[in-house]
């Protein structure tokens, strides 16, 4: 194996313990905003630390990872149609691997939808991926997608994650199921567990645990870490199964803990304002700037006086402010008054 495609794998799938946490993010490509990852800045902040991968796309990576990060991110690069379409299999490739490399991606992901409409098109796609992806020493990540119609049983996804193996993708996700160890032995290449539907953090940690059991590398989680009403509590639990050998009670304790001090730490805190809503300024005066620069709001949302009133600079100008400072209410910061001194005046109701 060359040293470049070696060197990725090992930042994905740890070589002193052979295991991987994945924290995946992709899930817009298909679903649109879906409920919990409508930001996705917001809900990857706190979050990239704790996993050793980010499963992404590039409009996400773009936007919303800091590339500062020294996180590395698995580039989807499939896609093309929408859970309201005809077909989910229908999917192509959508990255070049001159974007791909651009951004710096340590493995690309795409997925294969084996038995289904599609299959050939996607299996053909991945072999292909495979033969772009080697030229430049970057490994490819199989998603073994199962339709509704399909199911998640060990003969199916033996077939599946063997054909991804076929293709030359070096690492396959998949999903857990009964007699998983099948699907394991007959794969030649390491396997990740997809996490699914949310479940209660108990049984997450307990498929978590399974899998690992069974003889995957790791879980590539997604739902079941942001859709949890404590994130960062969760994907923690979540590692000490991965990476610190925990067993599940030992894993669901640590659940309990991290997110008991998490809801005491949020009930003592002064009121933040959550509400994303850019800066407010408090005279109600329209924002009037004499420089005749355009307003930077870098959200790219127009700056919002509390008077709802449009800006009624004479000039037809678009809103400056009067320090020539552009306004850089990044969106997720809390509101900060002019004293700098957090409002008191409403209790935080937000969790
Ligand atoms: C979905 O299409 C994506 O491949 C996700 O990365 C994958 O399903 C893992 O996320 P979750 O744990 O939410 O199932």
């Amino acid at each position: 194996m060359d040293w470049g495609l070696k060197n990725r794998l090992s930042s994905i799938i740890k070589p002193n313990n052979n295991r991987a946490l994945m924290l995946a993010v992709d899930h817009g490509y298909f679903l649109g905003p879906t409920e919990k990852l409508e930001n996705p800045a917001k809900v990857i902040a706190p979050l990239l630390k704790h996993c050793d991968s980010l499963m992404v796309t590039r409009g996400v990576q773009r936007t919303s990872v800091p590339a500062t990060t020294d996180t590395p991110m698995v580039l989807r690069v499939s896609g093309g149609s929408s859970i309201i379409g005809d077909d989910l299999s229908q999917e192509d490739i959508t990255v070049s691997i001159e974007d791909a490399i651009r951004l710096n991606a340590s493995a690309l992901a795409m997925s294969i939808f084996v038995g289904s409409k599609y299959e050939y098109q996607t299996v053909v796609n991945l072999g292909k991926l495979v033969s772009e992806a080697q030229k430049y020493g970057i490994p490819v990540l199989a998603v073994t997608a199962v339709g509704k119609e399909l199911g998640k049983d060990a003969r199916y996804l033996s077939l599946a994650c063997r054909m991804a193996a076929e293709q030359g993708a070096n690492i396959v996700k998949t999903y857990y199921c009964e007699n998983f160890e099948k699907v394991v032995q007959s794969c030649p290449v390491p396997i990740i567990v997809a996490g699914g539907k949310k479940i209660p953090e108990r049984d997450a940690l307990q498929l978590t645990y399974n899998s690992i059991k069974a003889g995957a590398v790791g879980v590539d989680i997604g739902r079941n870490v942001w859709q949890s009403e404590h994130p960062v509590a969760m994907i923690k639990a979540v590692r000490s199964i991965v990476h610190g050998n925990s067993n599940v009670e030992q894993a669901f304790n640590l659940y309990k803990k991290l997110a008991n001090e998490n809801s005491k730490n949020k009930s003592n805190k002064p009121n933040q304002n959550k509400s994303n809503k850019p800066n407010q300024n408090k005279s109600n005066k329209p924002n009037q700037n004499k420089s005749n620069k355009p307003n930077q709001n870098k959200s790219n949302k127009p700056n919002q006086n509390k008077s709802n009133k449009p800006n009624q600079n004479k000039s037809n100008k678009p809103n400056q402010n009067k320090s020539n400072k552009p306004n850089q209410n990044k969106s997720n910061k809390p509101n900060q008054n002019k004293s700098n001194k957090p409002n008191k005046t409403k209790p935080n109701t937000k969790k």
